[in-house]
Order: C-alpha cells, then sequence, then structure tokens
C-alpha cells in the first residue's frame, strides 16, 4: 500500500461546525456527513470512522492535520484517562461559549426555519471549580469517579478541577457499597454537604460527620441574596454561580413583565424544581408546577407565597397566569406541555433550554399557538463540557 493512500477506515476531513453534542461536523470524501469526536471548526483532521451508516458517518480524529488556534492540550490529567465528564477540555474557554452559540443559531435555523433568530451570549461561570454537585457512578472496589465517554468503564477520581473544592475534597476518601451511582452536593453558603446513593441498602462510609446522607437530606444555598433549602433528592443548577446567572438572565428576560406580577396574575414557575426562580425572582405570588416530591417539598419552604403543584406539567388543569418561566429537563416542552402552556392566557414566555434541538422543537409548537421567538440567550454553566443552558422570550 501507498504511504498516501490512508487505510479505509481514515479519511481526511475539513470541519465545518460543532454539532449539538459536541462533535465536529463535516463531509467525507464520497459526500457523507460525518460527525468527528474531537474535531474542531476550521480544521483538517484524519479522522478514523467508527459507525457507517448509508446517511452519515461517526468518527474519532486520529491525527489533527492543521490545528484550529482554539485547540489546547486538555489541562486536566484524567482525559488521558478517558474520563467522560469533560468533553470538550481540548478547547479554549473563550471559544466554548462562541460555539455554543453557533450550535444554537444553526438548530434555530435548521429546525425551526428562523434564518435570522437573534442569539446573544449571556454569562459564563468560571471555567474551572464551578460544580457544587455530582452524580458519580461506582466502581468495583466501592470508589466514586466518573464513566469514560461511550463506555461503562469507571474513571476513578481523587480529584476533579471543574468541581468546588468543597465538594472534590470528598472524593478521594468516599467509599460506597450496594448502590451504582451517588449524587455529591454541597452548599457553598451554608457549609452543608449531602450524599445520596442510588440504591436502598447502600453503604457510604469516609465522609465527614458534617455530610447529611440520604435523599431526605437538605443542605442550603443562597441565590440572589435568598436562602434555598435543597434535599439531597432534588435538583439544583450546577452550582450557586450557574444559578445567578441563570436567575439574572431569566430576569431580565421576563422585563417589564416581573413588575405585572400580583395575586390575581401570577408567575408560573413550570418544572420549578425547589422554586429557585419563584424565590429569586422575588414575585409577589407564584404557581409552582413541578413533578418531584422532594422538590415541592423544598419549594413549599423557600416559596412560601407561591402555590405548589405536585404535577406532571403536560397533566396540570391550566390556571390564568401573567407570565410563564418554564424549564423544562432535556426532552423540553413537546406538544402537550406547550399546550397546557398556552392555555394559561400568558402573553410572554421565558423558556429555559438545555437542548438546542428541543429548543428548535419547542420554538415551532410555541409559534403554531402564536409565540413569537424574540430573542435567546446562551449561557454557559458547564464549561469543558458541550452542554448549552438557553433563555429564551417568547411573546404574543
Ligand atoms: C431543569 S430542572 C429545573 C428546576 C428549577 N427550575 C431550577 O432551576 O432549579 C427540571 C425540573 O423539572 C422537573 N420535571 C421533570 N419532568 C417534569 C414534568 N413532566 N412535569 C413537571 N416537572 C417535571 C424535575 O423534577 C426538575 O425539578
Amino acid at each position: 500500500m501507498s504511504h498516501s493512500t490512508p487505510p479505509p477506515d481514515l479519511a481526511p476531513v475539513s470541519i465545518e461546525k460543532m454539532a449539538a453534542g459536541g462533535d465536529g461536523i463535516g463531509h467525507l470524501p464520497d459526500g457523507r456527513v460525518v460527525f468527528v469526536n474531537g474535531g474542531l471548526p476550521g480544521e483538517t483532521v484524519q479522522a478514523r470512522i467508527v459507525m457507517s451508516k448509508r446517511d452519515f458517518a461517526r468518527a474519532v480524529v486520529a491525527d489533527v492535520l492543521e490545528a484550529s488556534p482554539h485547540r489546547v492540550a486538555p489541562p486536566c490529567p484524567q482525559v488521558a484517562n478517558g474520563c467522560g465528564g469533560c468533553g470538550w477540555q481540548h478547547i479554549s474557554p473563550e471559544a466554548q461559549l462562541t460555539w455554543k452559540i453557533d450550535i444554537v443559531a444553526d438548530a434555530l435555523r435548521r429546525t425551526a426555519k428562523l434564518p435570522d433568530a437573534v442569539v446573544r451570549a449571556g454569562g459564563a461561570v468560571g471555567p474551572w471549580a464551578y460544580r457544587s454537585g455530582m452524580r458519580l457512578a461506582v466502581a468495583a472496589d466501592g470508589r466514586v469517579g466518573l464513566r469514560a465517554g461511550a463506555s461503562h468503564r469507571i474513571v476513578t477520581l481523587d480529584a476533579c478541577p471543574v468541581a468546588l473544592p468543597d465538594l472534590a475534597a470528598l472524593l478521594p476518601e468516599l467509599r460506597v457499597e450496594g448502590a451504582d451511582e451517588v449524587s455529591l452536593r454541597v452548599g457553598i453558603a451554608s457549609g452543608e454537604a449531602t450524599a445520596f446513593a442510588h440504591a436502598d441498602r447502600a453503604q457510604l462510609t469516609g465522609l465527614p460527620a458534617h455530610v447529611g446522607i440520604g435523599p431526605a437530606a437538605v443542605l442550603h444555598e443562597t441565590v440572589a441574596g435568598r436562602s434555598l433549602q435543597v434535599s439531597a433528592a432534588s435538583f439544583f443548577q450546577s452550582g450557586p454561580e450557574a444559578a445567578e446567572l441563570l436567575v439574572a438572565a431569566v430576569r431580565h428576560a421576563c422585563g417589564d413583565a416581573l413588575g405585572s406580577v400580583s395575586r390575581g396574575s401570577p408567575l408560573l414557575d413550570a418544572y420549578g424544581g425547589c422554586g429557585l426562580f419563584a424565590s429569586a425572582l422575588g414575585v409577589p405570588a407564584a404557581v409552582i408546577v413541578e413533578s418531584s416530591p422532594s422538590a415541592c417539598a423544598d419549594a413549599r419552604v423557600n416559596a412560601p407565597e407561591a402555590a405548589v403543584v405536585e404535577s406532571l406539567f403536560e397533566r396540570w388543569a391550566a390556571t390564568p397566569a401573567h407570565l410563564v418561566v418554564a424549564d423544562p429537563a432535556r426532552a423540553g416542552l413537546g406538544r402537550s406541555a406547550v399546550e397546557v402552556l398556552s392555555a394559561t392566557g400568558a402573553a410572554r414566555v421565558v423558556l429555559v433550554s438545555c437542548d438546542p434541538v428541543s429548543l428548535a422543537r419547542d420554538t415551532m409548537l410555541l409559534a403554531e399557538h402564536g409565540y413569537r421567538h424574540d430573542g435567546s440567550t446562551v449561557l454557559d454553566l458547564f464549561p469543558h463540557t458541550p452542554h448549552v443552558e438557553v433563555v429564551t422570550v417568547f411573546d404574543r
């Protein structure tokens, strides 16, 4: 074989843009689209094909032929061990937010058919030591870590540079028996901590005495000057800095509508979790709809002025609302939830999305109910990962 002919599973690929999910997109010499894990826009790479379908292929970077100026050596040594926690450590932090904005604009252009949608940069948390909570996998020897990318192998961790120091300090001594996963969280404002194994009869050892153990253990975090109770089994944002940025972006997106919220025209905090928005926005009246019993219990403490309804949002019998903030899980709202949301009669909907494709799908569904996309703000609450967070205003 000549040196100039690459083996059949290797192909040179120019990376054109980033895909949702964080792979670079290019074309194979035969014209098929290829998603290249580790490839950056503007680069030419030697791609190793790992999956080949009729219409597209998946590949990994075997060699970088022309590097992007935004390519950096991953600072964390666990990346070389295969840790799947951070998929974007090979990208400079400044470029990460830019490419997240491009991913969102592309999803709105292609899926929602909005070529001129306004998509702007919001804030970003500091690139290191930002996480106050992590869901970890348990290895056979009881140590905790994260799964390797696209694998069940567990990379055990004694340190983690994206974890806040109080959280990272819990990793080396913790041993877990009888569970495959454990969630750890620290309260930065309170110094409290919780640990929650995802199994009934798990044993956790090696944690300091102040760590509350079990799904009902609580800690407190302060966001926008409000102290929030967060149970171990409830959702919380990636850390307090992320929660502050998100609340500020949602406040800005609500705009003047926030000032007209009243008892007769409340804020609807849909998928409200522990009541972060209803509490931190400081509204006089709110309805929180949330499916997790644990989060509802927290919300009743955190937002005493709100009515908390424990329900799947798509099954909730809508009541009138002046303004809606909706923060669904990755799948987005979907058709049924958009119908419920529209039935509230709210003139403004602020949608918090953590997946660009479900944002684009929800944008189309909201348009069917007369809600016009009025600008998206992209935040980086998970540096070194391709995870996006988008706050979008819809008006009708
Ligand atoms: C992304 S979190 C947002 C929580 C909260 N807004 C916050 O920022 O902390 C989504 C929340 O929706 C809840 N949830 C998931 N599916 C739901 C559904 N179908 N109906 C109502 N709540 C749901 C989850 O329990 C979780 O608390």
